[in-house]
């Protein structure tokens, strides 16, 4: 298998309820598990979602380029970086969720430099580094609530 990994961004089209954002999760990890894809959410109050998802290459790009790109309740999607890697960093969970606030995201994306031409600069195949970042949120966060207790 060919393990791939794609990281975005994006921003839902109205702010999430707990009550969406838990169907949300709900589905997602039981086709997540089914696909075997490992990922993680963030949310941030102000709608602002960023997703690793990885797995197989052709399940990875499926998903998000036919269905998560095309889901209505997100716009501005981002693709951060997307290509092959050596391991899974999600590997225990079908999809993590950690809720985040406005600064946390700015912090862990204030290094990516802002959209350039493709045909100039080629997007990064993977950023290990941002991975490592969002490892230690991840390992940060409390887990205070059963949307991020779930696995
Ligand atoms: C921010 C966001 C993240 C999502 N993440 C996943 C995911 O990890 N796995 C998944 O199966 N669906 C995810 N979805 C839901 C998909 O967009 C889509 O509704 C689902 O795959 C069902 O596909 P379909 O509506 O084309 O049948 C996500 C949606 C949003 C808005």
């Amino acid at each position: 298998m060919s393990l791939y990994q794609l990281i975005y961004q994006s921003q839902s089209l109205v702010p999430f309820e707990a009550r969406e954002l838990q169907a949300l999760l709900t589905s997602s990890r039981a086709n997540n598990q089914q696909l075997g894809i490992s990922g993680m959410l963030l949310y941030t109050p102000d709608g602002r979602f960023l997703q690793v998802l990885e797995g197989d290459q052709q399940a990875v790009r499926t998903l998000y380029y036919h269905h998560i790109l095309a889901d209505p309740r997100h716009h501005s999607c981002r693709v951060l970086c997307e290509g092959h890697c050596l391991r899974r960093s999600f590997a225990d969970w079908s999809l993590a969720y950690r809720a985040a606030q406005a600064p946390d995201l700015r912090t862990l994306l204030g290094y990516v430099p802002p959209d350039t031409p493709a045909l100039l600069v080629p997007r990064p195949r993977t950023r290990p580094e941002l991975v490592e970042l969002l490892l230690e949120f991840m390992s940060k966060g409390e887990a205070n609530s059963w949307l991020e207790a779930q696995h």
